[in-house]
């Protein structure tokens, strides 16, 4: 039997952050979130307000159930906030060492029992778990962004994480609406390992001057039914992020569809990150 799970930690509330705990507390959870700062805390709210915006304006939620939704979410900046919670979600910056000193603190922290899940796209679980005393009870849960819209998590299991603690975190992650896949600790588990092969591709086509944005991001909208072109969803999932999660399967697998584009590393060096530097491919108010 699934221990009961009814406060959940989420550490970092960037976009991703954010946009996992709109789906817990819409799951009815109490969610207790952990930025660095009050800067942070205040941009972690800012992305949950306009998320909750769009699902009311949307019709995914009435206004009391948005009222309902973000009173279930607490704030704080110290991860000693999360000392009573039944499950922690990390989604910080993917720097190694970051994770690798939250993961050690929140051993301190929390209850033996409870299980830490990682956000990451790009680093090992295995190595952020043996920085704590309990790697059986470290995962791999991995959101996709627009979280609250997109249903799959991957549920990535080390060697060493014990079998209750998967089928723990499938029935969990079904809780929240998801859909979950579960897959061992390889870079890019499955969906980045497929996707990012094809988006790096497109920018390859748009740095020889193939086509024009438009038209390369009009053809796999209209020819083969996505719902973004693949510029704009690089816009969409931040080239600075795209880089990262391409270097760690380039590294992991040597295959040259991963080595990135040059024209990333370019963009990404003149600060054009996409959506949330206001200019990527694409330019935005
Ligand atoms: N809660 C619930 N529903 C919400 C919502 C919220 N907070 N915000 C929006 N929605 C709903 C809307 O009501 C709308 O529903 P309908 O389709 O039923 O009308 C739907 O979500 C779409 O929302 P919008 O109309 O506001 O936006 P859109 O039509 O422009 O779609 C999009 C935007 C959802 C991003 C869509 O284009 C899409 O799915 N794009 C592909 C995204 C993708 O591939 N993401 C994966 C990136 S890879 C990744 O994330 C992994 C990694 O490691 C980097």
């Amino acid at each position: 039997m699934a221990r009961d799970i009814s406060t959940v930690g989420v550490v970092g509330l960037g976009t991703m952050g954010a946009g996992i705990a709109e789906v817990l507390a819409r799951s009815g959870l109490d969610v207790v979130t952990v930025e660095l700062d009050e800067a942070g805390v205040a941009r972690g709210r800012g992305h949950l307000e306009h998320s909750t915006e769009r699902a009311l304006s949307g019709g995914k939620l009435d206004a009391p159930g948005r009222s309902a939704l973000l009173d279930r979410i607490r704030y704080g900046t110290s991860l000693s906030d999360l000392s009573e919670v039944d499950f922690v979600i990390e989604a910080i910056p993917e720097s190694f060492e970051l994770k690798a000193d939250v993961f050690a603190e929140l051993d301190k922290i929390t209850r033996p029992e409870v299980v830490f899940a990682s956000n990451t796209s790009s680093l090992s679980i295995t190595e952020i778990g043996v920085h704590t005393a309990r790697p059986g009870k470290v995962v791999g849960m991995h959101f996709f962004n627009p979280a609250p819209v997109l249903k799959l998590v991957e549920i990535v299991k080390t060697v060493v994480t014990e079998p209750d603690v998967v089928a723990e975190v499938v029935e969990f992650a079904e809780r929240l609406g998801k859909v979950p896949v579960v897959i061992g600790d390889r870079a890019g588990f499955i969906a980045n390992a497929l996707l990012f092969g094809y988006l790096n591709h497109a920018v390859r086509m748009y740095e020889q001057r193939y086509a024009t944005r438009e038209d390369l991001d009009a053809a796999m909208r209209f020819g083969c039914g996505y719902p973004m072109g693949p510029l704009a969803l690089l816009d969409l999932i931040g080239l600075d992020t795209a880089n990262e999660i391409l270097e760690s399967m380039y590294h992991q697998s040597r295959n040259r569809l991963h080595a990135p584009a040059p024209l990333l590393k370019q963009m990404i060096t003149a600060g054009l990150l996409g959506r949330k530097t206001g200019r990527g491919f694409y330019t935005y108010d």
